[in-house]
Parts: C-alpha cells; structure tokens; sequence
C-alpha cells in the first residue's frame, strides 16, 4: 500500500448545526465525517437557531459539544446588530468572529456601517475576524482591514474578480487573508446544471475562467483551503424552497491529494493549505502526537462512505488519487477503517 502520513488537518469552516439544525447534522456526526476526512480540529459556525450570538447561547451550545466531539472544534461568534454591545462579553467563548456581508443560509446579516465599526473597535484585537464577502463586498472588507489596521480573513474566495482584489491587498500589505473551498476548485456552472440543488451554495459555483484564476493563485494568494462543510437533507434540497450548501469534510482532502496528484500543486503545499496556515492565522494551538494515515491507492467517492447525517456529497462517483485510512490524535487511534474508533470523546474545546 502507497501510504503518507499528515499533519491533523484544520479545518476554519464547518457548519455543524447546533443548537437548531440536530436533524442536518450535530456534533457526533459533524466530527465523525471530520475525522473521516483527516480533520482533527475545525472551526464551527455561528449561523445557528438561534445563533451563536450571545452569551447564553454560547455557553450551552459548548455544554453540549464538550459531552459530544471527536475531534477539537472551536466556535465563531456571530456579528449582528441586535447584539453587537455584546461582542467582549461574546469573545471568551469564541476563537474568532464572523461578519455575513451578503445573503446566505440563516438569518445572520450585517449590511449597516454603525455594526461593521462596533464589529471592528470592540473585538479583541488579537481575535481574528472572518467574513462572508462576496464581488464587491470583499472591497469594503479590505478596506476595514486598512482602516483599523487589523487582519480580516476571507471566507470561501470563488470569483476571479475577488482573488484579483485579494491579490492586490495583499500587494499593497494590507492584513487579509483567505480561503477557498474544494467545490469552488473543481466544480463549475455546468456542474451546478447537472446537480441541480445539490449543487447549489453561497457563493454559486463559477465559470471555468473563476475557477481557473483560483488554481493560478493556489500557490500564493490562497491561504487556506477549507470546507464550508454546509449539511442540508436530501428533502430539503429537493423542496420548493432549498437551502444553500454542500457537505464537503470527508471529500476535501482526496480531492486536494487528487489536485496532487494532477500537478496543480505539491503536497508541501496542501499541507500549507490544509495545516500550517490554518493554524497561523487563527493562532490555534498544537495538537501534540497527532497525524493522518493516507492510503493513495485510486478510489470512488460513494454517498454510502458519508459519516454526516445527510448522507450526500455533491462528489458522488467521482474518482479520487486517495483516502484516510486512519487518525491519530493525541496518541490514541481515533479512527480506522471507515469508522471512528472513540468510544471515549476525544475532542477538546478550544480556546
Ligand atoms: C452555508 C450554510 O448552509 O450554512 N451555506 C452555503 O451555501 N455556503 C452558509 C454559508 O457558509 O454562507
Ligand atoms: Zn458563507
Ligand atoms: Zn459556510
């Protein structure tokens, strides 16, 4: 067997559902199909019923994950402006913030400037900020970056105009950061044509110039690549009304090894992507005597493989260069052979 070992994999954008969404996916499951998928540590978010918001919230929903996660996750706060006078009191329970700037799954949303200035004086300065910026948005992320002097990281980077502007910030100096998700890099239009809902999220897949103009950045302008693993039911997707998002944690990294494997960038540099930037930028801590067992032998993905709760991948029947064959975190094997192993809950909350 051709095997590899990595690196536990971070993974800065996973939606895992609670409290609100338990029937899309919860914290068992989200973490199984995270460790599935090489993730031993993952940034939740906040876009939940009700969201992560206020304190309370905060408080019982990490009452529930410590009793439940496989692997570590921290939380992001949500921005919003009922609740923006409760941002420090907020940052304790979170590793970051995050600002939805343009319409997406959930009712979270910031569109007024007295928010984005309450967001950006009142968060602790050593706490990242994220955000969902879309086309021009990414614009006015940037330029709070520059005015207050201090990091933004950009959420899942589909569009060749963003990456541009990204490009250029980052240029000039300016503190911005960014992701980009598997979906964005190997799916276009024409997929979301042929998928139907189930190729449907925030941003919308792009065209094959977006997509390229994100590989020709892969080895500069991209920090990070990350999931926005976003779990909605086979019933919802095919309803009158579907939700925005693709499960994405179990498929990241075969397609990234399968990217590898095509040349459009080394395994030095998914490690970038998936590991040391990731942990960088947020600041998270180490996670000692942890790494990710990966058998490249050529394999299918199958909606039958998924540990999430939904059981559909927009991946179905793709071939893949490889697959996780087994975790390790902190010295106790976690997961092997297609199932997670701890009886006992291995994940820590973060901070
Ligand atoms: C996400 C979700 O379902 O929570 N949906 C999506 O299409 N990406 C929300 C988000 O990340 O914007
Ligand atoms: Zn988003
Ligand atoms: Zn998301």
């Amino acid at each position: 067997m051709n095997s590899i070992t990595l690196p536990g994999l971070i993974d800065l954008h996973t939606h895992l559902r609670v409290p609100g969404g338990e029937h899309k996916e919860d914290f068992a499951t989200g973490t199984a199909a995270a460790l599935a998928g090489g993730v031993t540590m993952l940034l939740a978010m906040p876009n939940t019923t009700p969201p992560l918001t206020t304190p309370e919230v905060m408080r019982s929903t990490r009452k529930t994950a410590a009793a439940d996660i496989h692997c570590d996750v921290g939380f992001f706060a949500g921005a919003s402006p009922e609740h923006a006078a409760l941002l420090p009191d907020l940052a304790p329970y979170a590793v970051a913030l995050k600002i939805y700037l343009n319409d997406t799954f959930g009712p979270l949303r910031v569109e007024d400037v007295p928010t984005l200035r309450a967001c950006f004086q009142s968060w602790p300065r050593e706490k990242m900020i994220a955000m969902h910026a879309e086309k021009q948005s990414v614009a006015v992320g940037i330029g709070l970056a520059a005015t207050y002097g201090r990091p933004v990281h950009f959420c899942h980077i589909s569009r060749r105009q963003e990456i541009e502007l990204i490009a250029d910030a980052k240029s000039r100096g300016l503190p911005v950061t960014c992701e980009v998700t598997p979906h964005h890099l190997f799916l276009t239009q024409e997929d979301a044509a042929r998928l139907g809902p189930l190729g449907d999220m925030r941003p919308l897949l792009g065209s094959q110039d977006d997509v390229d103009a994100l590989w020709s950045h892969i080895d500069d302008t991209v920090d990070c690549i990350a999931t926005d693993h976003a779990p909605h039911t086979l019933t919802e997707k095919y309803s009158d009304s579907p939700p925005p998002g693709v499960p994405g944690l179990q498929t990241s990294l075969p397609l990234m090894l399968t990217a590898v494997a095509q040349n459009h960038l080394t395994l030095e540099r998914l490690v970038e992507l998936m590991h040391h930037n990731p942990r960088r930028i947020f600041d998270l801590p180490e996670q000692e005597d942890t790494r990710v067992e990966v058998d490249l032998t050529p394999t299918t993905i199958r909606n039958d493989q998924s540990l999430t709760k939904v059981g559909w991948t927009p991946f179905d029947g793709m071939e893949v260069a490889g697959q996780v064959s087994r975790v390790v975190l902190r010295g106790e094997v976690v997961f092997e052979d297609g199932r997670v192993l701890a009886s006992a809950v291995a994940g820590r909350l973060l901070p």
